[in-house]
């Protein structure tokens, strides 16, 4: 909040709920009609805030969102216009079963776990509580490389007129195929798990790759993708400007293609075939949860960077239980809420966020959103989350020392959010009123995402051993 309320709500109100918000909003039109009286150039109010003030009077009197005082925690409920859903189908159970069976194919695959934590559900005041967790996702430590590696195949086969499932693993990597294929550049920019992929991906099916990274990445990052081969580099840019300059490179280099997980205008195939990739993920923890006989999941929580991971894990299980979805919620770091801004806006418009984004979240630092997933987010989100860096840290510790009797979990900055929004909806007092609109309760069976483990090792021992955030 911005302009006179965090000093009314600070001050007065230390932690209050929406349902209190009629206390700060009449104490806030009094302070109004205070300032007002003293002469125009002694205001310290601009007439800016006051009118923000009015409009976001009237998304509370609307219950479109909230949040708690210390901003740990913002809200916006989906009242977006519906639109034609066009881009579902890129993820039917047909098309995601295709790239599950291209995965298979890898010598490194084996379906990450998924690991049920009954005391935590107990905890938390639920009924189940399921984490997928990607720390185990071909020794990469993060679920991304299920995207660049399938975008890369596909892109493959269009080049050599094959079906994808002409592509598995062992004929990819044959010296027939890399004859006929000859060498590409793949180029990407990452916060670190996707560059990883697609370095990978490249290593293993003899191509070139480029990563660029944005202003703020550790050297571990880099180096973690260094060791793959690839050309990296840290740009004194944010997320959004190593896009556009990996995008202007591959457009100049002979044979350069940019494998980017991220769409734009024109730009939809490849973004398309990377969150097909990401459905392996969703396929396996379907097929998983139906293993360990129990019911399909109520509630759906995935994190959001660009938000092609939550448009295909969503498109997936929209399409997978069309007869009775769960209720999806979208999470994502308070410092790069292009999504949560957009849902509050309310109009279906995207909304983007510029400037350093600076969060622990590294891989959720996107400000600008997927334009594809956009589309399936806006149809079948029930609700917005943005937290901030000390609510996803809580999310790391509480994985990492559960309650006595349920399995740890590695879980990384961007890996928690999703289970730290879940977290924090069931526990905080402020949450009231979003907790209610999304019907969790004790009989709630939720599904959450740990998308990556311990990817910085020294930042994850400093946030969950030494309490760091
Ligand atoms: C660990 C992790 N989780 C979640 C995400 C978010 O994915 P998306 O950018 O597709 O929303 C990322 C993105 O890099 C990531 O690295």
């Amino acid at each position: 909040m911005e302009g006179i309320f965090p000093f009314v709500h600070t001050s007065f109100i230390q932690k209050a709920t929406l349902s209190t918000h009629a206390i700060s909003i009449s104490f806030g039109c009094k302070i109004i009609q205070k300032i007002r009286l003293y002469p125009l150039e002694k205001r310290l109010y601009s007439r800016y805030t006051e009118i923000k003030f009015f409009v976001w009077l009237a998304k509370l009197f609307l219950g479109t969102g909230g949040y708690n005082m210390d901003e740990r925690f913002l809200w916006a409920l989906n009242r977006m216009p519906k639109t034609e859903d066009t881009f579902l189908s890129l993820l039917s159970l047909n098309e995601v079963r295709h790239a599950r069976t291209f995965h298979e194919s890898f010598p490194q695959y084996g379906p990450t776990p998924l690991t049920r934590l009954p005391k935590m559900a107990e905890y938390l005041g639920l009924s189940d509580v399921f984490v997928k967790d990607e720390s185990y996702r071909f020794g990469l430590n993060a679920f991304k490389v299920l995207g660049g590696s399938y975008a890369m195949a596909q892109y493959i086969a269009q080049e050599t007129g094959r079906d994808i499932a002409d592509l598995p693993y062992n004929v990819l990597t044959s010296k027939k195929l890399r004859e006929e294929f000859g060498t590409a550049t793949f180029f990407t920019a990452t916060d670190g798990n996707h560059g990883r992929g697609v370095a990978w991906a490249a290593r293993e099916l003899g191509q070139n790759a480029v990563v660029h990274m944005p202003k703020g990445t550790t050297q571990t990052r880099l180096e973690n993708i260094q060791k793959l081969g690839a050309k990296v580099d840290i740009l004194d840019l944010n997320y959004d400007d190593c896009v556009r300059q990996a995008a202007k490179e591959a457009a100049a280099t002979p044979r350069g293609v940019i494998v980017q997980d991220t769409a734009w205008d024109g730009y939809e195939d490849i973004p398309g075939w990377i969150m097909q990739g990401y459905g392996t993920m969703a396929l396996e923890a379907a097929e998983q949860i139906k293993a360990q006989s129990a019911e399909r999941p109520t509630h759906v929580f995935v994190q959001a960077g660009v938000g092609s991971l939550a448009g295909a894990v969503i498109g997936f299980y929209a399409n997978l239980w069309s007869d009775n979805p769960p209720t999806f919620v979208v999470v994502e770091a308070k410092a790069a809420d292009c999504l949560y801004e957009g849902a509050l806006a309310g109009d279906g418009k995207i909304r983007t966020v510029g400037g350093d984004m600076e969060t622990i979240m590294a891989g959720l630092a996107c400000g600008e959103p997927n334009t594809i997933s956009w589309d399936i987010l806006k149809n079948h989100v029930k609700l917005f989350v943005a937290i901030s860096d000390d609510v996803a840290a809580d999310g790391m510790r509480m994985l990492a020392a559960p309650i006595k009797g349920d399995p740890p979990i590695t879980s990384g900055e961007s890996g928690a959010a999703s289970f730290a929004a879940l977290m924090a909806l069931m526990t905080d007092d402020a949450c009231e009123e979003p907790r209610a609109l999304l019907g969790l309760d004790r009989d709630s069976r939720v599904l959450v995402f740990s998308t990556e483990g311990d990817t910085d090792p020294e930042r994850y021992r400093e946030i969950v051993w030494e309490g760091q955030f």
